[in-house]
């Protein structure tokens, strides 16, 4: 009987599942959107049970969608939007709030206490991060501040916290399970990166209970089975990485120096940096990469929090477009930006200004000025967002990026693909599958179940669809880079809190 592997991806506006084959080809997938909540600028909330409510739902679409039977799933990888914080009870696996997503700026005022008490340098070292809302730490702190008797619930061990990976874990296994993996650990500012354990240090600056935590395991291991009524049969679970780190995997960066960048809601670019965390100099984030056996490999990453996002806000923010696919055709009705620049600082700007108080500005704007400069403006803030990345990861190495692969819903778009491959200078290598996140999740179920055998047989996996060469003039490049930190400037400092 030919057998398949799961993946659940659960990401910020959609959840999905796909099945793969041996080949890392993929036999079936299916995909739901799910409502943001948004109560008020800068805070964004997702509903808990829809989160479940849909990551089940698409994983029965894609397991039909693929014509197999379950005999046929030989295990299932979990990955995740990561950060994004939930808060349930033990006893019931009620949520006992709204989960807080990565994007919420909600925690700035503890963020800026915890700057203000000189706690920054303490943080960056034993965790790797930088202080920001965007890491779980302060939204849970936010979540047991915000009521007196969560506080003494968690501190009774009456609630869990998780990232939405430990949640799909806790409900996927009937509740028997309160895990998470090191590398979405890795991402709660509570995680010692070099111990991979809860610090101490770390729970009492934040004040954080640690009956509440999730054990922490690796990214690839059997860690249960799910219920067997929830899909028809128990199957081991077997793969967790956020997704950044699973794309990351998909894409095989299995050697010191390669990286990827992915396109989704935001963007964000990891950098394989071996099997010791490196420490940036330049406000990029040093994050658990993967962890199999008893081997962690690292990474440093730039985050971007407003990517494909800013085409979500085109069609249902602005609306300018009536579907996210209108956004190319719109984009491509003007020759050039016309001198538009669109910084989509929405939730603040992230790697590698870390500035929660920037907010989005259009400029440029004049008479001539129509939707498609504005679509078009959107689309190149991406690869512009990416260029910041690039230039700060490349200080951190020391040497140039060789090229960059690439991947997630955006990397379809060829022109945004060329653009971002003349204003880096690198070449920029799409592989045929692009969905790496999911890939990722599943290879690492894989590995643990001996579905696939090693990391070499992932390798050839990998197939190329398009490459992209620099092609543009270096001076307009330039003249277009150096515009574009003139608008991130404008940008900056420009909420009150
Ligand atoms: O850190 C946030 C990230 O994990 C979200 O990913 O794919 O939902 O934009 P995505």
């Amino acid at each position: 009987m030919q057998k398949y592997i799961l993946a659940f991806d659960q990401g910020t506006t959609s959840s999905r599942s796909i099945v793969f084959d041996h080949h890392g080809k993929i036999i079936g997938q299916n995909q739901q959107e799910f409502p943001q909540i948004l109560p008020t600028p800068g805070h964004v909330e997702h509903d808990p049970e829809e989160i479940w409510r849909t990551q089940i739902e698409t994983a029965k679409g894609a397991i039909a969608a693929a014509k197999i039977n379950i005999e046929q799933v030989a295990a299932i990888g979990v990955t995740n939007q990561r950060e994004t914080t939930l808060l349930w009870e033990r006893a019931t696996g009620k949520p006992v709030a709204n989960a807080i997503v990565w994007q919420s700026r909600i925690t700035t005022p503890i963020c800026h206490q915890l700057s203000h008490d000189g706690h920054g340098a303490t943080i960056r070292d034993k965790s790797g991060l930088i202080i920001d809302p965007y890491f779980s730490g302060t939204k849970l702190q936010y979540l047991l501040d915000s009521d007196p008797s969560l506080r003494r619930r968690a501190e009774d061990g009456e609630l869990c916290f998780g990232t939405v990976d430990s949640f799909l874990l806790w409900r996927m296994s009937g509740g028997k399970l309160h895990m998470t993996d090191v590398t979405n650990a890795s991402r709660t500012m509570l995680m010692n990166l070099h111990s991979l354990e809860w610090d101490p240090e770390l729970l009492e600056i934040l004040n954080i209970p640690a009956a509440v935590l999730p054990e922490i395991r690796s990214s690839s291991e059997v860690y249960g089975m799910t219920d067997a009524s929830l899909l028809g049969r128990e199957i081991p679970i077997a793969g967790i990485a956020g997704d950044q780190q699973a794309a990351t995997f998909g894409q095989t960066c299995f050697d010191v120096g390669s990286a990827k960048n992915t396109y989704g809601t935001g963007a964000f670019l990891l950098m394989n940096v071996g099997h010791q965390p490196v420490a940036s100099d330049n406000n990029l984030l040093s994050t658990v990469g993967w962890k199999i056996g008893d081997q962690t490999t690292y990474c440093l990453e730039g985050s971007v929090f407003i990517a494909g996002a800013v085409v979500q806000w085109l069609r249902d923010g602005l609306g300018i477009i009536d579907t996210s696919e209108a956004v190319e055709p719109l984009a491509l009705s003007v020759p050039d930006n016309g001198g538009v620049y669109f910084v989509p600082a929405f939730v603040g700007l992230g790697a590698p200004y870390w500035d929660p108080r920037a907010r989005g500005v259009i400029l440029g704007l004049t008479r001539g000025t129509t939707a498609g400069h504005i679509a078009r403006a959107a689309i190149e803030s991406m690869a512009y967002q990416t260029r910041d990345l690039v230039e700060a990861m490349q200080r951190d190495a020391g040497v140039p990026l060789a090229q960059l692969q690439v991947d997630g819903g955006a990397a379809i778009n060829d022109d945004l693909m060329q653009f971002q491959s003349d204003l880096l200078g690198t070449k920029v290598r799409r592989p045929e599958v692009f969905e790496t996140t999911a890939l990722g999740a599943a290879y690492l179920a894989g590995l643990a179940v001996g579905y696939w055998e090693d990391l070499d047989a992932l390798k050839r996996n990998w197939q190329l669809d398009r490459e992209f060469s620099p092609a543009a003039e270096e001076a307009q490049i330039e003249h277009l880079y150096g515009q574009w930190r003139r608008a991130v400037g404008r940008s900056r400092d420009w909420a009150q809190e």
